[in-house]
C-alpha cells in the first residue's frame, strides 16, 4: 500500500524526538509499507538533503539500540522529503496538493504535530485546498484544547473539513503494548471476566508516575498542569479500558461506544466532592536518582508563585451495575519516587478466613512502565506444621521475555495504524469532549480556590493528603502496602 505521510511541525520537538525514531523502528522491523514518502513541512527554507542531515544528527539523541547505522539511515532517508510552507498561505496548500496528487498514493496521512493553536487554520486551509478527500487522514496530537469549549471549537473546525472517520486523535497511551494486552486479557480470555465486577473487586488504582520534572517545558506545562496533561486523556483512557463492557466486535466504533459509556457513567464532581476527593500537589526541592533537584517554582520559565499542579490524585466511581460503589483511584505526578506506571486491580478479601496469618487479598497488576507485564498476586502456604502460614507470591508475565522480537512502541504502532486506517486506538470527538466535561468542575473549583496545590518533596509519592484519600476507604496505594 503506497502512502504519503506529511508532518506539519516537521522540525519540531515531537517530530524528531518521537515520530522519526518511531518511523525508523517501523522501517527497521519491515513494517512500513513499501513505496511510502515522508514529507516534513516547516517554515524555514531547506533542501531534502539538509533536512535528512538534520534528522540524522538528531538520531544521536535516541537510545543506542534504536539508532540507525549509516547504511540503514541512507535507506530510510530515501523516503524523507522537506517542503517549506507558510501555514497561512492558501497557495502553499495548493502546492502541497499538487505534490500529493502527482503520485496519487493509496492514502495521505496529514499529521498535525504543531501547536494546537494552529489546528483551526491548518484544517480550514486543508479543506479549502481540497486536501480532505476520502484518501486523506488527519492525525491530531494532544493537547486538544485546554477546556471543554476550546476542545469543542477544535472539533468543530476539524469536522468542517473532515469526516469523523478521517480524524485520528492521538493518545499515545493507547498505543502502549500493555494497553493492547489489557484488551486481550479482558476480551481474549475467559478467566477474569466473571471476576471483573463489584462483587469481586474492592478497588482499582491507576498510577502514572514520572521521576522527571518539567525540565525545560515550564512554559507549556504551566498553562497545562497534570490534570490536563495526564488525567483528562491518558488516565481516563486507561480507566475506560478497565471499566468498559465487552464490545460486540473489535471495530473502532464498537470499542469507542463502550468507552464513551464509561465516561458518561463517571460520577460527576461538585465543588464539595472536589474538595474531598481530589488532591492537587506541586513539587518542591528534593532528590531524584540520589541527586538534589530544584522545586517546580525554580524550574525555567515557571512564573513566580504559580499554582500549577504537578500532581493529582483523585477518587471516582463508575455509576453502573458492574461497578457501583467500587472506588477508582487515579494518581499522576512529576518528580515522584520512581517512573512507574501501573494499574492495580485489588480483589476483595476472603469472606471468612480459615488460615492464620495475613489476610492480604489478591491483586492483578498491569504494568505499563518501565517494563510492561502482568503480575497476579496470590497467597500460598509456606512452611509446615505449626509454622505453616499464608505468604504472598506472584505469577509474573514479562512481555519482553514472552515476545522478545515483536515489541512495537506506542508511536510506531499508532503511525502504522494511521497509515492503515485503523481507528481502534484513536479517540473519537465525543469521548474527548465527555472527558473534558468530567474534568471541568475540578478545573473550576481549583480556579476559585486560592489555597493552591499542596507541596510535596521531589522524590516522594506526593502530598500526604493523597495517602489520606485512599486511607479513608481503608485502602492504601500499592507501594504503601
Ligand atoms: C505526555 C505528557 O502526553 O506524556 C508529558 O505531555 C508526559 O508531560 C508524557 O511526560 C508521559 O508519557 P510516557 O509515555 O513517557 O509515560
Amino acid at each position: 500500500m503506497s502512502f504519503d505521510l506529511v508532518f506539519f511541525g516537521g522540525t519540531g520537538d515531537l517530530t524528531w524526538r518521537k515520530l522519526m525514531p518511531a518511523l525508523f523502528q517501523a522501517f527497521r522491523h519491515g513494517k512500513l509499507p513499501p513505496g511510502g514518502r515522508i514529507l516534513a513541512v516547516a517554515r524555514d527554507e531547506r533542501s531534502d538533503e539538509q533536512y535528512r542531515a538534520l534528522i540524522r544528527e538528531r538520531f544521536a539523541e535516541v537510545e543506542p539500540s534504536k539508532r540507525p547505522s549509516d547504511e540503514e539511515f541512507a535507506r530510510f532517508a530515501e523516503m524523507l522529503h522537506y517542503r517549506r510552507m507558510d501555514l497561512s498561505q492558501p497557495e502553499h496548500y495548493a502546492g502541497l496538493k499538487q505534490w500529493i496528487d502527482a503520485r496519487d498514493a493509496d492514502t495521505a496521512v496529514l499529521y498535525l504535530a504543531t501547536s494546537p493553536y494552529l489546528f483551526p487554520v491548518i484544517c480550514e486551509q486543508l479543506g479549502a485546498a481540497g486536501l480532505n478527500g476520502p484518501k486523506v487522514r488527519v492525525v491530531l496530537e494532544k493537547p486538544l484544547g485546554h477546556d471543554l469549549d476550546s476542545a469543542r471549537q477544535i472539533n468543530r473546525v476539524v469536522r468542517s473539513a473532515f469526516h469523523e472517520t478521517q480524524a485520528f486523535r492521538i493518545d499515545h497511551y493507547l498505543g502502549k503494548p500493555a494497553v493492547q494486552n489489557l484488551m486481550a486479557l479482558r476480551f481474549g480470555n475467559t478467566l477474569f471476566e466473571p471476576l471483573w465486577r463489584r462483587e469481586c473487586i474492592a478497588n482499582i488504582q491507576i498510577t502514572l508516575a514520572e521521576a522527571l520534572g518539567v525540565g525545560t517545558r515550564g512554559d507549556y506545562y504551566d498553562k497545562t498542569g497534570a490534570l490536563r496533561d495526564m488525567v483528562q486523556n491518558h488516565a481516563l483512557q486507561l480507566l475506560t479500558m478497565i471499566a468498559m463492557e465487552p464490545p460486540s466486535t473489535n471495530d473502532a466504533d464498537a470499542i469507542r461506544d463502550e468507552k464513551l459509556k464509561v465516561l458518561r457513567s463517571l460520577k460527576p464532581f461538585t465543588p464539595d466532592s472536589v474538595a474531598r476527593d481530589v488532591v492537587r500537589g506541586q513539587y518542591r526541592a528534593g532528590s531524584a536518582d540520589g541527586k538534589p533537584v530544584v522545586g517546580y517554582l525554580e524550574e525555567v520559565k515557571v512564573p513566580p508563585g504559580s499554582h500549577c499542579e504537578t500532581f493529582v490524585a483523585l477518587r471516582t466511581e463508575v455509576q453502573n451495575w458492574r461497578w457501583a460503589g467500587v472506588p477508582f483511584y487515579l494518581r499522576t505526578g512529576k518528580r515522584l519516587a520512581a517512573r512507574d506506571s501501573q494499574i492495580v486491580v485489588n480483589f476483595r478479601e476472603v469472606p471468612h478466613p480459615i488460615f492464620p496469618g495475613t489476610r492480604r487479598a489478591n491483586k492483578l497488576v498491569i504494568k505499563l512502565q518501565p517494563e510492561d507485564g502482568l503480575e497476579l498476586h496470590l497467597l500460598a502456604v509456606k512452611g509446615g506444621g505449626t509454622n505453616e502460614r499464608l505468604t504472598p507470591v506472584s505469577l509474573d508475565l514479562d512481555f519482553d521475555k514472552a515476545f522478545p522480537t515483536e515489541r512495537v512502541g506506542a508511536y510506531e504502532r499508532l503511525l502504522l495504524d494511521a497509515i492503515a486506517g485503523r481507528l481502534n486506538l484513536f479517540v473519537r470527538s465525543d469521548e474527548q469532549e465527555q472527558a473534558w466535561t468530567w474534568v471541568m468542575p475540578i478545573l473550576d473549583a481549583w480556579a476559585a480556590d486560592p489555597a493552591g496545590p499542596r507541596p510535596y518533596a521531589a522524590g516522594t509519592w506526593g502530598p500526604a493528603a493523597a495517602s489520606a484519600l485512599v486511607a479513608r476507604d481503608g485502602c492504601a496505594w500499592d507501594e504503601e502496602e
